[in-house]
């Protein structure tokens, strides 16, 4: 099986993740400053230091194979408040990196918001307030123009889903509020029109590159699959979160079924969910020149209709296994027997990831281009003699990649994969024991270290063929 020669064989990162120096060379504060230090938990500094090992990093791309590379802005390095005056030496640093990006031959995929809220546009709502939607349209229409020489591949969002529900019903990202459903909704909602608005500037000043918005799917199966409350539940599971995201993404608007959902959980709080017909105007104008989609796949759900009362405040516990929602017919996760686990519990289930491709190929036939923005096995990795045998990810993404292909083969325009991660770094909830590179990193001495997986990503990449 033959990728094209094209392929771009990527590592993701992500400023807040792997940067570290995060009150340092003029930045402003973001969301996740003080929430971690009021938290007590370990800090984002120096993370992987990617501020000063860039070119370290870069080379080690060139070395082995990796042609692509996913990085983002940090915001408060550009606009240290979030909006109004600039910060050079922010903006000075990125033009290294793309320059760095250049020099070694590897082609930067850029987002301009990977969780990271400068502070001041948090505290007074994040996205659920229009400042912050307007801040972001301006700083993206800043770094269009600035970068627009060394940029070709834009993204607006890393994973909306992501960041609104763990902000607002999970509880494990900054506001680390919980089951507020018509905030987390809101929120993408109102994520979606940022993009939306940014991708409209992007297209009306004509420049030559290419633009879209990071998704996180994950395909939702009935646990009993002769069951038609579970086929119901899964198909409502996925209507919130999938649908809601492609629709979105390739439509500008939401069907009916998400709505309907969405509003009934909202009610049940005394919520309102507000989307105005001049947003889905906007929406659908972008949904029209989005260019394509990045597709962060982890692992797939398997779900069990939920037919307990409904009472998404006090028994929305969140825990696994049980539905962060609660309402009748809407699903719960179950584990499933003779699916493969991370140590984190994430389900390895490759072939969930086809299944999603060929879906969106035949669901929205206007789609255009796929990458898979992040795909990856958190692993404790041991080190050991300078060797680091990391097997098991090497099966994890030899498997995804031979489903990639298999999409590929079925006529699914995949254009890219990014390994999350390129090098260890960061992690939002798990702190740093918690690995993903193809790099280790020694946190104490900043040194990399190639793990096995990197040596075989570097033959899959030279030889474009999957052993
Ligand atoms: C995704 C995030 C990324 C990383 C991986 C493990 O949700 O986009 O930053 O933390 O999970």
């Amino acid at each position: 099986m033959k990728f094209a020669e094209d392929f771009i064989f990527g590592g993701a990162t992500a400023a807040y993740q792997c940067e570290g120096s995060t009150r340092a060379y003029g930045k402003g504060a973001v969301s996740w400053d003080e929430f971690l230090e009021e938290k007590g938990r370990f800090q984002a500094n120096p993370a992987s230091d990617f501020y000063h090992q860039y070119p370290v990093d870069l080379k080690l791309c060139k070395m082995f194979g990796v042609n692509g590379i996913r990085i983002s802005i940090s915001w408060a390095r550009i606009f240290p408040d979030g909006t109004g005056a600039i910060n050079q030496q922010g903006i000075d640093y990125y033009h290294d990196v793309f320059k760095e990006c250049r020099k070694n031959g590897v082609e930067p995929f850029v987002t301009l918001h990977h969780f990271d809220t400068p502070i001041g546009l948090y505290k007074n709502g994040d996205f659920l307030s229009n400042d912050t939607i307007d801040a972001f349209v301006k700083y993206a229409a800043f770094c269009f123009e600035e970068y627009k020489d060394e940029v070709t591949y834009w993204f607006t969002f890393n994973e909306i889903w992501a960041v609104a529900t763990n902000q607002y019903i999970e509880g494990t990202f900054p506001y680390g509020e919980k089951y507020n459903v018509t905030k987390a909704f809101q929120a993408m909602h109102n994520m979606m029109l940022a993009h939306a608005k940014a991708v409209l500037v992007y297209k009306e000043k004509n420049y030559e590159g290419k633009i879209g918005v990071v998704q996180s799917l994950e395909y939702k199966y009935p646990f009993n699959e002769l069951k038609i409350e579970d086929i119901q539940a899964a198909k409502n599971e996925d209507v919130l979160q999938n649908q809601f995201l492609l629709d979105a993404t390739f439509l500008g608007e939401y069907s009916c079924e998400t709505l309907e959902i969405a509003n009934k959980l909202a009610s049940l709080q005394g919520g309102k969910i507000i989307i105005r017909d001049e947003d889905l105007e906007v929406m659908r104008k972008a949904a029209k020149v989005n260019d394509y989609l990045g597709m962060n796949y982890y692992q797939s759900r398997f779900i069990q209709a939920y037919d307990g009362e409904n009472d998404i405040f006090h028994n929305g516990t969140g825990e696994k296994g049980t539905s962060r929602f609660r309402l009748q017919g809407v699903g719960e996760r179950m584990e499933k027997d003779g699916i493969d686990r991370t140590d984190w519990d994430w389900l390895i289930h490759p072939e969930s990831m086809f299944d999603m491709l060929l879906r969106i190929k035949l669901q929205y036939p206007n789609y255009k281009e796929i990458y898979i923005t992040e795909n990856g096995m958190g692993y404790k990795d041991d080190f050991e003699d300078g060797i680091i045998d990391d097997t098991p990810r090497i099966d994890y993404v030899r498997r995804h990649l031979y489903y990639l292909l298999k999409a590929v083969e079925s006529g699914v325009n995949v254009k890219g994969y990014f390994i999350w991660s390129l090098m260890d770094m960061f992690s939002w909830t798990n702190g740093y024991n918690k690995r993903y590179g193809l790099f280790y990193i020694d946190y104490e001495s900043q040194k990399r270290y190639p793990k096995a997986s990197a040596y075989w990503y570097k033959r899959i990449s030279q030889t474009k063929e999957l052993e």
